[in-house]
């Protein structure tokens, strides 16, 4: 990276016929959304300042029935915006399993066309397991740094119901997946469904490295001809032309449910007989002779169509552009009608915020990101997406009940104005900067640190408000003391329970046990990837929960609490600790058991803990263990108390706590709470001066 911090970012997709526009989306199976978003996000980050250079990268092949542009080196697409195609030496089209037998070939011609440039891209953004894969090769033959994008994820195909259920090939994409989520830099994810459910399934995905960006919408306006030219696209298929348009826009695989919607449409004899469905179900010649998915698809929703007597109901083109299907979700708005997404699973579902941008309401499934796009927007109604008579119901009740539909309808249009590619592009450069800088930014802000006061939160820092005042504007006059939190908490629920106590948030924040850190920059918080990599190896969180299966009086903690590194449980017969640890020990586990309050139990990496995460953060900040003050009131602090120097163990602690008051190196408070974190830290800070133990 240059002094400046200008970055120069290729964006990097092996599959598709990626283009500039026009786009012809569909024209073959990986000719999907994903070509919209690299469009989007490139053309946003080569208007943003800090960007010199936006370029895509993609394989170069003759077939001129795709577009002859696939065959030129270079693609100019505006200032600062272009394409690039990579010869591998196949000029042939490829998709799938002559895609994947191509990718050493191309990650090689790649790297050859990269070594001749003067100077090297800062960063690449991988679309794609596959891409992925070619990015880490080139960062380890030309050290740049990657940013892996999924899309979709194989593990949530393969957990969908009716999806073919862990075949070979997908047991082979869900592995590559999670190799490319192990050495990707970082993972951007666009829905709060892939970053906190999705991504997570992986054995490999590690929550510090994953971001959210929201993607941006296309927000064009179809002009007059373009709305007119859709009409007359969908006009042949249509008796009543000019009922309410019920719209779905989505390749024609398995995965995308159509044929359901279909049938969901037929069935219904009241909305059959008040609205028409329009599929724009990627391009094709005909309904056969295309890939075997493909024809699998369209048969099937001719054969729908067919048995419920649709015709003249159902209008699903060979052909659009994509004006057309912009044109198309203006005209279903004007329709009064409704845009359907019944897909199996999603793994965000940018055609519901293209929707909502035309301020037409939506049905989605409930599966994936949708609900959290519905959620936020308020722009329809979540379906189980096999529930055909739910699919159904919600159509019809959007369409007939106006007040609602008016809700959803403006709803969705006022909340996609914050959704712009511009904010992406923001967020990707700050995080692009990270990842290219490799800073553990929060030093730059800091006065130079003297100390670390490092404090438990439940009942060390809770417990008495008058205390937690005291304490705050203590640690507000000593800003060379840095306050950092080290909690069984989540980093959300942590966040929640500082609040609640007016507590000031820490510059550091040791959370879930002391098996994540964040370092607190700003409004921004950064995880701690060096750390979290240390607690990575030998950890297998799975294989812990295995191990203690049916164990009697152990249950499992609620989800959120089971993270990357820590598993946690109720166990509600203390007697039994002994046979915890002996499971673990005969299945092999080395892991760190950690038992509070007499019922809660945790495990953890043998490397990790509140103890191992003190000493870390002490090293980041450049202290010494005399530097650091402790505080802590119940069994996850036990060793943390016992590692520091100038431990405080809280007067209200629990009593599991209690042979610890004899240590030399632990202060025990007559104040309870903060009140008594604070006494503790005034009472090591005397004694240091003084130069005797507390
Ligand atoms: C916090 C965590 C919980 C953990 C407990 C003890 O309450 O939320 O998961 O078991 O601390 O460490
Ligand atoms: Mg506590």
């Amino acid at each position: 990276m240059t002094g400046d911090h200008s970055l120069h970012i290729v964006s990097l997709a092996l599959g598709g016929c990626l283009r500039g526009e026009p786009v012809a989306y569909g024209i073959t199976e990986d000719t999907g959304g994903h070509i919209a978003y690299i469009l989007g996000e490139m053309r946003a980050l080569a208007a943003h300042g800090a960007v010199t250079q936006a370029e895509i990268v993609t394989r170069l092949f003759d077939a001129p029935e795709l577009g002859a542009i696939h065959g030129c080196a270079h693609e100019p697409l505006g200032p600062k915006l272009s394409i690039t195609r990579i010869d591998s030496g196949n000029r042939a089209y490829l998709a799938k399993e002559a895609l994947a037998a191509d990718r050493d070939a191309f990650a090689r011609a790649f790297i050859t066309h990269l070594r001749a440039r003067d100077r090297l891209p800062d960063l690449i953004h991988a679309h794609f397991a596959d891409a992925a894969d070619v990015a880490a090769r080139v960062r380890r033959e030309l050290g740049i740094p990657f940013i892996y994008t999924a899309h979709s994820l194989g593990i949530d195909k393969r957990d969908c119901a009716m999806a073919p259920r862990d075949t070979p090939t997908l047991q082979a994409r869900i592995a590559e997946e999670d190799a490319a989520i192990a050495r990707a830099d970082a993972i951007v994810a666009s829905s709060v469904d892939e970053c906190e459910r999705q991504l997570p399934a992986y054995p490999s995905a590690d929550a510090a490295r994953i971001h959210r960006l929201r993607p941006g919408v296309d927000m064009t306006v179809p002009d007059a001809a373009a709305r007119a030219g859709a009409a007359a696209m969908i006009a042949p298929f249509l008796r009543h032309a000019d009922r309410p348009i019920v719209l779905a826009v989505a390749r024609p695989v398995a995965k995308k449910n159509l044929v359901a919607l279909v049938e969901a449409f037929g069935r219904d004899p009241r909305l059959r007989h008040r609205a028409n469905l329009v599929l724009l179900a990627g391009l094709r010649k005909g309904l056969v002779g295309g890939e075997p998915e493909q024809d699998r698809v369209l048969s099937g929703i001719a054969d729908a169509i067919d048995r419920h007597d649709l015709h003249g109901h159902v209008a699903w083109p060979r052909n659009h552009s994509r004006d057309e299907v912009q044109a198309l979700y203006a005209l279903a708005r004007d329709s009064g009608g409704v845009f359907v997404n019944p897909a199996l699973t999603e793994p965000y579902g940018l055609t519901l915020i293209e929707a909502a941008s035309h301020g037409l309401p939506v049905v989605a499934t409930c599966r994936g990101g949708p609900a959290d796009i519905v959620g936020e927007l308020e722009n329809g109604l979540l379906v189980e997406p096999t529930d055909r008579a739910e699919i159904a119901n919600a159509v019809r009740t959007l369409i007939e009940d106006r007040p609602l539909w008016l809700r959803a309808s403006n709803s969705g249009r006022e909340g996609v104005r914050s959704m712009g590619w511009d904010r992406y592009a923001s967020g990707f450069v700050a995080l692009a900067r990270e990842v290219t800088g490799r800073v553990v930014a929060n030093r730059a802000v800091m006065p130079v640190p003297r100390a670390l006061a490092l404090c438990d939160i439940d009942n060390t820092l809770t417990g008495c408000a008058e205390g937690a005042r005291r304490l705050s504007a203590y640690l507000a006059r000593h800003r060379d003391t840095v306050f950092g939190v080290a909690t069984g908490r989540s980093i959300l629920e942590a966040q929640r329970v500082l609040r609640e106590w007016s507590l000031p948030f820490p510059s550091v924040w040791v959370t879930s046990v002391g098996s994540e850190i964040y370092w607190q920059r700003g409004e921004d918080r950064i995880a701690d990837h060096d750390y979290a990599r240390s607690l990575a190896r030998g950890w297998d969180g799975d294989a812990v929960h295995d191990a203690l299966r049916d164990l009697p009086t152990l249950t499992p903690q609620g989800r959120s609490e089971q993270r990357e590194f820590k598993r946690s449980y109720f166990l509600h017969d203390p007697a039994r600790l002994a046979q915890v640890r002996e499971r673990l020990d005969r299945a092999g586990l080395k892991t760190r058991v950690i038992f509070s309050h007499e019922k809660l139990l945790d495990i953890l990496p043998v490397e990790g803990g509140k103890a191992a995460a003190m000493r870390h953060v002490a090293t980041t900040l450049g202290l010494t263990p005399e530097d650091v003050f402790a505080a802590g009131d119940s069994g996850n602090d036990i060793d943390m108390l016992t590692d520091c120097r100038n431990a405080i163990l809280v007067g209200n602690h629990a009593p599991e706590l209690a042979r610890l008051s004899e240590r030399d190196n632990v202060y025990l408070t007559r104040r309870h709470h903060a009140g008594g974190t604070l006494e503790g830290i005034v009472a090591h800070r005397f004694a240091r001066r003084r130069g005797v133990a507390a």
